[in-house]
């Protein structure tokens, strides 16, 4: 294909000097009749490719509009134009904990739909996800969840979709069974491709979606905090992930729920952890007492350790004879400590992971925070500051995906799905799912 001449295949004819690039990624996407004739806001969004080439295009891409959040706001914000778009699109589930998600997302970033069902009112009164209640929420929920994202995308399943995508593992194994049936007899019943993605890797893969038009490049180092995890990895490709460090105890997650369980705080519409923010930033009532300093497990080394932080609140309300003996700045001074303690572990783990990637002459130039925890603002605030301390000459891009894509949710699964329906990756429909699956082996 000549890079100068007209592009028979780019039916946007607005390819630029990207043409050649066009005209492959033409041939490698097959389009549906009515993607040919789907409304959208602007043709210069295409971007599409097998994932090699996506994965190069993704820094290097000129600035089209940022994801959009449902079709809604697409079509409030943008002329709605008849043009043709090559895209694929992914339809996702995601059920590997309590909450029920679908999603619908194009190759071009569009969020055409995001639909997060969640469950958090059922697991209060168990302090804890229940998994027979979570299966069964998921049960009643996974129709409904798919039914409100194909709506609200706007697309016929039947046309529109290239293929489903569902979330293979990790997590509760019979929560991901519900997902992945429901993916499974779509795709069946609908003779579409499946493929079953890994959640954690889906976690990382979100700022390529959301931190457009500057994604992170590879390699990067990724943070990943959330129910299930706590995992600093240097992520080398899309598939590839080598683990710094991680918890051999519980995750940073699970100890701010349990913290704010001890601490007898009703859980907000988003759950224990951002109970437990919230309850922080609270104005100061009275004086606040001195605690003993909350333990720095593993200092120096790249290693978490949550389990002794959620201890240390424990002693602390048996040695006063239970909660109802803590007034409210004590209560305060408990929850602040375990945040700043829980916290700094991820700043002190950033800081040797840097160390780790100059002794070991790897250059990296972001990092992405994901998983619930990273929709804390003060971890936020924190990881910020953090990394002014680094003494490197190039600055660090610090990327986090907005708060509603941090927590569980069907986008993730469906973007992390598209490198490997453009490639034609598929899974089979017998495919298992693999509860626990380590993300450093997701590469052969
Ligand atoms: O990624 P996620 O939605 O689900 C898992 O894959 O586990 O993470 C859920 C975790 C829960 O432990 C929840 O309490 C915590 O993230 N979380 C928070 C906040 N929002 C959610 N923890 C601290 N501060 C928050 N604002
Ligand atoms: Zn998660």
């Amino acid at each position: 294909m000549n890079a100068s001449g007209p592009c028979p295949r780019c039916p946007a004819k607005q390819c630029g000097s990207d043409h050649a690039i066009c005209a492959a990624n033409a041939t490698s996407t097959s389009l549906t009749p009515s993607q040919r004739s789907r409304t959208v806001g602007s043709p210069a969004t295409v971007v599409n490719g097998d994932p090699a080439l996506l994965a190069r295009l993704l820094p290097s891409r000129p600035a089209a509009r940022p994801p959009l959040f449902g079709r809604s706001l697409q079509s409030q914000h943008l002329p709605a134009l008849r043009v043709p778009i090559p895209d694929t699109c992914s339809c996702a589930v995601e059920s590997s904990a309590d909450d029920t998600c679908a999603a619908v997302v194009t190759s071009s970033r569009q969020i055409l739909s995001n639909v997060v069902i969640k469950q958090n009112d059922l697991h209060e009164g168990y302090g804890g996800i229940h998994p027979m209640v979570a299966i069964q929420a998921h049960q009643r929920n996974m129709p409904i969840a798919v039914k409100r994202a194909l709506r609200e995308a706007n697309v016929d399943i039947r046309k529109d979709i290239d293929g489903i995508a569902f979330t293979r593992g990790p997590g509760i194994g019979g929560c991901l069974s519900v997902g992945s049936n429901a993916a499974k007899t779509l795709a069946a019943s609908l003779d579409l491709p499946v493929v079953g993605v890994h959640h954690m890797q889906a976690h990382a893969l979100t700022p390529l979606l959301t931190s457009w038009p500057n994604p992170p490049k590879f390699p990067f180092l990724t943070l990943l905090v959330s129910g299930g995890h706590t995992l600093l990895l240097l992520a080398k490709s899309l598939n590839s992930f080598r683990i710094l460090a991680t918890t051999p105890d519980e995750s940073i997650g699970r100890s701010f729920d349990k913290v704010s369980r001890m601490l007898g705080l009703p859980w907000t519409a988003r759950g224990p952890g951002a109970a437990l923010e919230q309850f922080c930033a609270q104005p100061r009532e009275g004086e606040v007492p001195e605690l003993p300093p909350y333990p720095r497990p593993f200092k120096g080394q790249l290693a978490f350790s949550y389990s002794s932080l959620h201890s240390y609140v424990e002693r602390y309300i048996d040695s006063k004879g239970g909660l109802e003996n803590i007034d409210l700045p004590a209560r305060l001074a408990l929850a602040r400590g375990f945040q700043t303690a829980a916290v700094a572990q991820l700043e002190e783990k950033v800081l040797l992971a840097f160390q780790w990637c100059s002794e070991n002459n790897v250059q990296v130039g972001d990092v992405v925070v994901s998983g619930g925890v990273a929709s804390n603002t003060y971890l936020r605030e924190r990881l910020a500051a953090c990394l002014t301390k680094l003494d490197i000459s190039n600055p660090i891009s610090l990327n986090f995906p907005p708060p509603a894509l941090c927590t569980d949710n069907a986008v993730m699964i469906a973007w992390a799905s598209m490198h490997r329906f453009l490639a034609r990756d598929y899974d089979d429909y017998t495919i298992d799912l693999l509860a626990k699956w380590n993300i450093d082996t997701l590469s052969p």
